[in-house]
């Protein structure tokens, strides 16, 4: 399963998946700008908010060169401001220590002020077709379910098992790292539901240990206190 895992993602993603998103583009400025805004907040939403912020800065250097005020302004509503404060650091960072230009390697993006390791992957999947993983609380999900993974995902160990895990998954051609990322993404975020998922839709009901064990509603493990 683990080597099938990505080219059925990835032909799922390019028939089912979402292909419209104002973000999905090779630009690393708004590849990242998208992201941050994602981190904490729904995707309905930001799509009110990124037109109207890229619009005001079309650019890093425009971001970059702003009074802070005026980016927390654009930014109210979205909540979670260090996320702001954050965002206009990284584009002087990006100015003054990178030369204006997006690092493309994941361990350098992990260096912009609220870049963590999955937000550096997914610029360096979308942006620079870079084979690194994402890893956030859907794709968790999806992982623990597909592969029936019963441990606590908040715990360390399990964690970086998860990171190795995710990382065996990536497809061998870099030019499919958009639409598998975007997939891993949909898949959790339209079929593999917290709640209610959508098994009969899924392209990994087939192999997927969770749905044969009927164990969908106990996978992910809960936090133990
Ligand atoms: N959540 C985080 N990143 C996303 C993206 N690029 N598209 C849709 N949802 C997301």
């Amino acid at each position: 399963m683990k080597t099938q895992f990505a080219d059925k993602l990835i032909t799922w993603q390019r028939q089912h998946g979402r292909h419209h998103l104002p973000w999905q583009t090779q630009d690393p400025y708004g590849v990242w700008l998208s992201e941050i805004m994602l981190q904490q907040t729904q995707v309905a939403t930001v799509l009110d908010y990124y037109p109207k912020f890229i619009n005001h800065f079309p650019t890093v250097h425009d971001l970059a060169a702003a009074e802070q005020d005026s980016v927390l302004q654009l930014w109210a509503g979205l909540g979670y401001y260090s996320r702001a404060r954050n965002l206009h650091k990284a584009a002087q960072q990006i100015v003054n220590e990178f030369d204006g230009k997006f690092p493309h390697s994941r361990n350098e993006l992990e260096k912009l002020c609220g870049v963590g390791r999955s937000t550096a992957a997914a610029i360096a999947a979308f942006a620079f077709q870079q084979r690194e993983t994402i890893l956030d609380g859907n794709v968790k999900r999806v992982l623990c379910r597909v592969f029936g993974l019963d441990g606590d995902p908040s715990d360390k160990k399990f964690e970086t098992q998860l990171w190795a895990h995710a990382e065996e998954l990536l497809p061998k051609n870099q030019s499919d790292m958009p639409s598998y990322t975007q997939g891993l993404m949909d898949l959790g975020a339209t079929v593999c539901k917290r709640s209610k998922p959508d098994c009969p839709s899924c392209p990994m009901s087939a192999d997927c240990v969770a749905y044969a064990e009927n164990r969908i509603a106990e996978l992910p493990r809960k936090k133990s206190a």
